[in-house]
């Protein structure tokens, strides 16, 4: 048994775990995490794999887009759900601004995040036009994870939230993008909020894994933002999002009783105290 092992038994998530469950029709699970208490339940639980991803911008810091978050700030949040992780593969957002400049700052920030956190690969946003910082990251020996569809960093150019890749062309495009990103050599690619279709054609022509969110279930797997599948954020509701509890409101009925008790001099009661 490998010292790696998590405390369920399988054995450490790969890049090369990743491509093995789609070749054998293995549906791939992931969901972001940002701190190390919520990235410790999801190991234990048997994620395959935890996006640090730059939504801690939005979740963790209240911005309204994911722009603002600097890489010192994606940093301290991979390395604290590193710490926590013995069994699934941790991918590190590179947050906006650190990669766009050109190659070499690609690399540089992306041997950042790998000395700095610990974490396995990181993941990036665009197609052909970022394939060049792709190719010098993944030269350095550093897997990456490409981000089509809609690329949040991108969204003052898109102007809108919605659907992306609708119009013939632009599904051309991702179809394009996505091939260039498997030729560049990218171990999985995330397709966010395209149609269904479009999700299983892209999926269908590549070897390389590809994960979902909003882009229907033909895909080899889908991840979510825990928050939002928690329930921790109400104000946020897109047709793709699956609520698996209503954290929002059974956390505000917890802090309501302890300020109740509190104020009613309940809390601590004898047994409660030294
Ligand atoms: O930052 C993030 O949470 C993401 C997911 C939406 C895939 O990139």
């Amino acid at each position: 048994m490998s010292s790696v092992e998590g405390n369920i038994g399988s054995r450490v998530v790969t890049t090369r775990t990743l491509v093995e469950m789609k070749q054998r029709g293995e549906k791939i699970s992931m969901l972001t995490a940002y701190d190390y208490s919520f990235a410790s339940i999801l190991d234990k639980a048997g994620i395959d794999v935890i996006l640090v991803g730059d939504s801690a911008s939005n979740v963790m810091a209240g911005h309204v887009t994911t722009l603002p978050i600097t890489l010192d700030q994606m940093i301290y949040h991979a390395a604290s759900v590193q710490r926590a992780v013995k069994r699934s593969l941790v991918v590190c957002d590179l947050p906006f601004g650190s990669y766009q400049g050109n190659s070499r700052e690609a690399l540089n920030s992306a041997i950042r995040i790998m000395k700095e956190t610990g974490c396995s690969a990181v993941k990036i946003e665009g197609g052909q036009e970022i394939i060049e910082s792709v190719t010098r990251i993944l030269s350095a020996g550093i897997p990456v994870m490409g981000h089509l569809g809609l690329t949040p960093q991108s969204i003052n150019k898109f102007g809108t939230y919605a659907v992306r890749a609708q119009e013939k062309l632009e599904a051309e495009k991702l179809v394009e993008d996505a091939i260039a990103l498997e030729e560049a050599g990218c171990f999985g690619i995330v397709l966010e909020k395209i149609p269904a279709a479009l999700g299983i054609k892209v999926a269908r022509n590549l070897k390389i894994p590809v994960i979902g969110i909003g882009a229907g279930g033909g895909v080899d797997g889908q991840v979510l933002v825990l928050h939002d599948m928690l329930g921790i954020n109400k104000n946020f509701s897109p047709r793709f999002l699956r609520r698996y509890h209503n954290l929002f409101d059974e956390i505000t009925g917890a802090v309501s009783s302890y300020i109740a008790d509190v104020k009613a001099c309940d809390f601590p009661n004898q047994s409660e105290q030294y």
